[in-house]
């Protein structure tokens, strides 16, 4: 019979095993090829095909020029050598759990389509549960990444007072608090009148005594201080703020304590970090993203709360009927916990990951990356031509060139050159940040493949093209 979007089953196995050698050589080959280097948008433009096709084309053709076409456009965020942002190391077994969730195309979101799929993500969040440390109340969901974390956190908290729309909730937060966390309170309706900017110490940490004297002058005003919104591993240098004292004064004053670490938080797994994550177990939501730095495919991430029935009472519609559900053998809407109906399998690649390689190897990886970091730590300061500006911290460092006999300007116009040069380079890609408005180097840690080789090499690299570009 001749389905229309049907493939026979020969033509399915080819086109899947041709897939796999092509991501298989992807990986295997990928530390000898360069970061990558952003074409022009012209050029792109040029290369891909615009004509929308009537009739059918060949399949491993039209696969194998995609596969050519995006790999050579993209800039490889899971290369040994992209230093940059946060990057984004990835398993294979993640990417076959991708896979195999879509080619099953599990519906995630309802107990009647999705039971087992449920139980896995159940349990693949108690796991994350257990290592945050939140009590047998908490939960939560598989989400996009911890932008939409972040909005369900605050979402949460918010609706805790059954206030929602009530514009004198206050948020609390610096200016080391990543963008999303604006984004989703503008999102959610938040005014700008609704934020505080609390200032930071000289380590870039939320200052406890300002935040004190912020929320003491905002209920004198009648207002409602709602949320402080700390980060564990801010994106600019990694540093964490005091979240052990923040729960203690949040818990004096009522408020909701969200952790953002979606960056961060996956440090979790480390003895290498003492006490800095202390605390995050006393926190109401947790923002903590497997696409980052739990070796995931993009993209998952992943939002915690001590108490699940915060969730169900922040996005079920019959919320009364629900509370009850999570811990008896009543079915598990995922639907009620988080803002989708339709939603894809994300825990499945956290799930096969953990189980396929045990935790101790997720570990050891994330302490690869904090040695690495503080290797690279160890490098800049050894040497008379960089400054280190603010130490390893987690897995990123921050640092310029040193140059005595330069104005600041001049430096800082010398940081942004280099960085530049990275990018054009392609050996290596470092991008810079801004500390007290002046632009740093700034290498982020996070890929198990990279090695003290690498970082070495980035590092001579950024040497030379310092001097050309000095
Ligand atoms: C601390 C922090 N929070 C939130 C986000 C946003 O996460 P996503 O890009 O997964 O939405 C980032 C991204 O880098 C981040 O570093």
């Amino acid at each position: 019979m001749d389905v229309p979007l049907r493939l026979s089953r020969e033509n399915m196995r080819r086109l899947g095993y041709r897939a796999v050698d092509e991501v298989v050589d992807h990986v295997a080959t990928l530390r000898e090829r360069p970061v990558g280097v952003p074409p022009d948008r012209e050029e792109l433009e040029l290369l891909f095909d615009p004509d929308l096709p009537d009739g059918p084309s060949d399949a491993i053709e039209v696969m194998h020029r995609a596969v050519e076409q995006v790999r050579g456009s993209i800039v490889h965020t899971d290369h040994p050598r992209f230093l940059a942002y946060i990057p984004g190391p990835s398993t294979y077994v993640g990417a076959v759990a991708d896979f195999i969730a879509a080619g099953l195309n599990v519906f995630a979101g309802q107990w009647l389509v999705g039971s087992g799929p449920a139980v896995i993500e159940r349990i693949t969040i108690d796991w994350l549960r257990k290592m945050c440390g939140f009590p047998e109340t908490g939960g939560g969901l598989f989400v996009s990444g911890g932008t939409m974390a972040n909005l369900i956190a605050i979402h949460a908290a918010r609706s805790r007072g059954g206030r929602v729309a009530d514009d004198t909730n206050l948020v609390y937060i610096t200016r080391q608090t990543h963008s999303s966390i604006r984004k989703g309170l503008r999102f959610l309706g938040f005014g700008d009148a609704q934020l505080r900017l609390v200032d930071t110490d000289e380590h870039h940490r939320m200052d406890l005594v300002s935040l004190h004297e912020q929320i003491v002058r905002d209920r004198r005003a009648g207002l409602r201080p709602c949320c402080v919104v700390a980060t564990a591993g801010t994106t600019s240098t990694g540093a964490v703020d005091p979240l052990d004292a923040l729960a203690d004064l949040c818990a004096g004053d009522d408020l909701w304590l969200h952790v953002d670490g979606a960056y961060g938080a996956a440090a979790v797994l480390s003895d290498r970090v003492g006490d800095l994550l202390k605390g995050l177990d006393r926190a109401d939501s947790i923002a903590l993203d497997p696409h980052k730095w739990w070796y995931q495919p993009y993209e998952v991430g992943c939002v915690l709360v001590r108490d699940e029935t915060r969730l169900i009472d922040a996005f079920a519609m019959n919320a009364e009927y629900l509370r009850e559900t999570r811990h008896g053998t009543a079915p598990l809407n995922y639907y009620d916990l988080g803002p989708q109906l339709t939603r894809g399998f994300r825990a499945l690649k956290v799930w096969m990951s953990i189980k396929t390689f045990g935790l101790d190897a997720f570990r050891r990886a994330v302490d690869h990356g904090i040695a690495l970091a503080e290797h690279a730590q160890h490098l800049l300061a050894d040497s008379d031509r960089w400054e280190v500006v603010t130490p390893a911290q987690l897995a990123i460092i921050t640092f310029r060139p040193r140059s005595l006999d330069r104005r600041p300007g001049d430096v800082d116009a010398l940081t942004r050159r280099i960085a530049a040069a990275t990018l054009k380079d392609g050996f290596v890609l470092v991008t810079t940040t801004e500390i007290h408005d002046r632009p740093v180097l700034r290498l982020c840690v996070t890929n198990p493949e990279t090695t003290p080789r690498d970082i070495e090499e980035s590092i001579s690299l950024l040497e030379r093209l310092a001097h050309e570009e000095g």
